[in-house]
This record gives structure tokens, C-alpha cells and sequence, in this order.
């Protein structure tokens, strides 16, 4: 049996839907994998921090969040380090980084990974903003000292939407990337095309933990495009920002726009796109019209869904969850069942 210990940076959503897999999973991935992930230590900004080398039970941690009980409240053989000293000196072999990072900065997530990585630990994140802004620096930092940065959670949440584009098809020639990313405009879409209002439907993707802490980013189509820069330079050999997406958000969207395009066969989507013309890329989130009868008119919900179109397949899809809070966790046991693989192999 081999043994991580595992740090979590961030406690809300995404960290508890993890905390929630391994409570449940545990005894399926020691049987079928051989392997056992102990949270050693949590910080959350609103809800403390907690840290115990002898492991912290993922049941007591996810009681306290649900209870509104600060982590520290916790047993525990310290509490109350803030996120750097907690990575510097904790030991642990993985940072699990979901803190609420904006895409304009990509803090505090860029500083917990590149502190991460100095102190030789891997990384798995979901956070898009450090991987939008600074792939590069983190991924060659990860290289120069042997260790791995997942990020498969940045795009579709636990849906191998990367795996997918940089493992299996990095051969067939890529010359095309066309979906939908954004959960939360998505299921507002299709609850706006079944009659329900705007407001209701983001308070809706709000309770139902789809949504940013700060929506706008889902409607103004930020979110979108951060994963439309990250599909671009991890998936395309580009290395372009989020300058460089032509942006729209769904906000502009009418309810008589959504009743019009139904009458007339069509659905709104907003629709993230890249495209590899003469050398040059052309990057995109636009909502955008699409027959009924499209392949991305049926995804609904908070589903996600990309088409990459390649040189020698053609179109391949791939539909799935692009958000949710098990589904985004599982993201993160993905890329770390992933670095066990690697280490064992
Ligand atoms: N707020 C995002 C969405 C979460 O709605 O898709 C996943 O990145």
C-alpha cells in the first residue's frame, strides 16, 4: 500500500466533494489501486486551518463545514497556519489547490502551487486561474524537479476533457476545438429556453454549487474563456491570454432572443472556440445560435461538452459534467491516482 499525504488549500465546494469521495472510496482504492490519500492538513480563508500529521478524518472535517464550525475547533496537533507556512512546513507529497482565485490575478492559487512545488510537493488543482495565467513557469518548475502538476479539473471538472486532447489524441492532429465550458450559463440556457427566468435559474446554479463565489464570471463568459486559453496552449502550441479571446458573455440574452431561436428550430449555447487557420489560432466564446439538431443543442444543464476536430479521426465528442461539487473532487483523484501510476511505474 502506498501512502500520500495530502494537503487541501481551499474548503468550500470542490474540497469537500473530495473529502467526500475519499470518506466513501477509500477502502475501493486501497483494494483496486493499492493506494490511501490522508488529508494531513486543510486552510480554508473563511474557515481556518487545521493541520495533523497522523491524518484528519475526512468525516470530522466535512461535519465541521457542514455544522458552520471553524476548522480549528478540530482535534488536531496545530491550527491556525495560514496557507504558505502550512505548505512549507507540513511534508505533505501533494497540494490539492482549490482556493477562490480570480482570473485576473490567478492569487492566491499561483503563489500555494509555485510554494508547493519549491517545497517538493506535486500539485492537482481545479483552480483555471493559475493554469489561464502562468502554465508555463508552474509546469517548468514541476519538470526541473520531477514533479507532476495535474490540472485536469481546470476544464470540464472531472470529465478527462484534457486527458482526452493531450494523451489519447495528441497524434491525430488537433486543428480544431469547438464546445461548451461554462455550466452555469448552460444550465441557465436551458432553463431560459424551458420558460424559467434568468434570475431564478443563476440562483438555482448557485445553490446548486455550479457557479463561481462570483457569477459574473460564468455569465459574462470569463470562465469560458479561461478555459478556452488553457485548451489553446496545453492542447494547441499556443500561447495566447485572455486578451486574446474574443469574449461575449450571456448576459445581453433576451427572453424573447431564447423564444425566437426555439420557434425557429434553433438553441442558444455559448459556444468557446479555437480554430488553427494558415498558422494562425482564432480563439472565441460567443453565444451562438445552433439547430436543434447540432450535437450541442442536447447537452443541457450544467453539462459540459467538446468536439475536437483532428487531422485523422475527424470530429470526436466528448460529453460530461463540467461542474458540480463530486464531480469537480473526482477531478482531483483523477490526476492523483494519475501521479500514483506514474510513481509506480
Ligand atoms: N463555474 C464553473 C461552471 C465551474 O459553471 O462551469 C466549473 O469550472
Amino acid at each position: 500500500m502506498r501512502t500520500y499525504s495530502i494537503v487541501l488549500i481551499g474548503f468550500g465546494n470542490v474540497g469537500q466533494g473530495l473529502a467526500q469521495i475519499l470518506a466513501e472510496r477509500s477502502q475501493e482504492l486501497a483494494e483496486r489501486f493499492g493506494v490511501e490519500y490522508k488529508i494531513t492538513a486543510v486552510c480554508d480563508l473563511l474557515k481556518g486551518s487545521v493541520f495533523d500529521p497522523a491524518g484528519l478524518s475526512p468525516a470530522a472535517l466535512l461535519q465541521a463545514a457542514a455544522q458552520g464550525q471553524p476548522l480549528s475547533s478540530l482535534p488536531a496537533a496545530h491550527t491556525g497556519w495560514d496557507a504558505q507556512r502550512t505548505l512549507q512546513e507540513c511534508g505533505a507529497d501533494i497540494l490539492c489547490e482549490m482556493s477562490y482565485t480570480d482570473l485576473k490575478t490567478g492569487q492566491p492559487a499561483i503563489n500555494h502551487v509555485e510554494t508547493a512545488l519549491k517545497a517538493g510537493m506535486h500539485v492537482v488543482t481545479t483552480n483555471k486561474g493559475p493554469i489561464a495565467l502562468d502554465y508555463p513557469r508552474l509546469a517548468a518548475l514541476a519538470q526541473e524537479r520531477g514533479l507532476e502538476l495535474g490540472v485536469e479539473g481546470t476544464v470540464m471538472s472531472g470529465t478527462p476533457a484534457l486527458r482526452l486532447g493531450s494523451e489519447l489524441l495528441a497524434g491525430a492532429g488537433i486543428r480544431k476545438i469547438q464546445g461548451i465550458f461554462n455550466g452555469t450559463t448552460n444550465y441557465i440556457l436551458t432553463r431560459m429556453a424551458a420558460g424559467d427566468s434568468y434570475t431564478a435559474a443563476l440562483a438555482e446554479a448557485q445553490r446548486l454549487g455550479f457557479a463561481e463565489a462570483d457569477p459574473t464570471g460564468d455569465v459574462e463568459g470569463f470562465d469560458a474563456a479561461g478555459k478556452v486559453v488553457i485548451l489553446a496552449n496545453l492542447l494547441m502550441g499556443a500561447h495566447i491570454t485572455m486578451q486574446d479571446v474574443d469574449r461575449q458573455g450571456i448576459t445581453a440574452l433576451t427572453p424573447t432572443d431564447i423564444e425566437q431561436a426555439e420557434s425557429q428550430g434553433q438553441r442558444w449555447k455559448l459556444i468557446g472556440s479555437l480554430e488553427k487557420k494558415d498558422d494562425r489560432l482564432t480563439a472565441s466564446v460567443q453565444p451562438t445560435r445552433v439547430a436543434h439538431s447540432h450535437p450541442l443543442a442536447g447537452v443541457s444543464g450544467a453539462t459540459n461538452a467538446i468536439t475536437y476536430t483532428t487531422d485523422l479521426l475527424g470530429d470526436v465528442t466528448l460529453i460530461g459534467p463540467g461542474a458540480g461539487r463530486l464531480e469537480t473532487g473526482y477531478a482531483l483523484l483523477e490526476d492523483m491516482l494519475a501521479i500514483h501510476r506514474r510513481q509506480s511505474n
